[in-house]
């Protein structure tokens, strides 16, 4: 099935440097890879070996030093509104002094969506994160996991193609983390958006991943690609235990660890 794909948003042969002179660094030795129409990918590797510096290059926020960036075909070196960006900090991401809808509404206005439309559009997509019952409340009175699902609801009212998410769970507890997986599981299958989803977790990576990219540091490369095989509907319990994830957390283990 997934030959049948296509590619939405490719990397060429990209490489990254930073700095001058003495100081130059490489920080993304050649890459390449493609996420395709509806494929959940996630991208694994150590702190520091250049996960957020390979996301924020597939969202035009930082230019290769060689190589190009493609979506749908075409080459991108500014941000796009078809590609959304969901940070780990969502304190940050979310503006304090709007409330929940507001938050959401600031999407809607970037895309010149009609006043007349905020209001339902704002309800489904909080009907869809399961905040309906908090539209007016601003993000300090919400618990973590609630301020990351009021991030995400505005990533979709953007209505992107795909997703960039640069470890969204890492600052949650597991139970939060876990619940918010099966969300964002969910929503990918039941909306059809790519996902391109950067982690440290090897069976978070696993768990969510219709293919799994795992990074080596110094400088940031492929080190493997692993299509992961497992049946959906995806279930905390079953598909941990399935002997095939097992399987691949230890191919994904020893090319992490060496
Ligand atoms: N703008 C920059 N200038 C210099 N070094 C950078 C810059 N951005 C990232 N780095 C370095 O690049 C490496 C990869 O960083 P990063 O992409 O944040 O890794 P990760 O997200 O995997 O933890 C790190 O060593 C970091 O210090
Ligand atoms: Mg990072």
């Amino acid at each position: 099935m997934t030959a049948m794909r296509t590619s939405i948003l490719e990397a060429c042969d990209i490489t990254l440097e930073v700095g001058g002179g003495k100081s130059r660094r490489e920080i993304l030795s050649t890459t390449s890879f493609s996420v395709k129409d509806n494929e959940f990918v996630c991208l694994v590797g150590p702190s520091g070996c250049g996960k957020t510096t390979l996301l924020r290059a597939m969202a035009g926020l930082m230019e290769p030093t060689s190589g190009t960036i493609n979506f749908n075909g075409r080459e991108i070196n500014t941000p796009s509104l078809d590609i959304a960006f969901v940070f780990q900090d969502y304190g940050r991401a979310l503006l304090q002094w709007r409330t929940v809808a507001e938050n959401v509404s600031l999407a809607l206005e970037a895309r010149a969506v009609p006043k007349s439309e905020h209001r339902d559009r704002i309800n489904v997509l909080l009907r869809k994160m399961r905040l309906e019952e908090h539209s007016q409340k601003y993000p300090s009175q919400l618990s973590g996991g609630m301020q990351q699902r009021v991030q995400i609801a505005r990533c979709l009212a953007q209505e992107p193609r795909v997703l960039l998410m640069d470890e969204p769970f890492g600052a949650l507890d597991a139970f939060t983390r876990q619940d918010l997986q099966d969300e964002l599981l969910r929503l990918s299958r039941e909306e059809g958006r790519s996902i391109l989803f950067v982690t440290h977790d090897i069976e978070e990576a696993i768990y969510l991943s219709n293919r799994v990219i795992a990074l080596a540091a110094n400088p940031g490369r492929i080190a493997e690609i692993v299509d992961i095989d497992l049946p959906y509907p995806r279930n905390q319990l079953a598909t941990r235990e399935n002997p095939r994830f097992l399987e691949y957390r230890t191919c994904l283990y020893k090319h992490l660890h060496h």
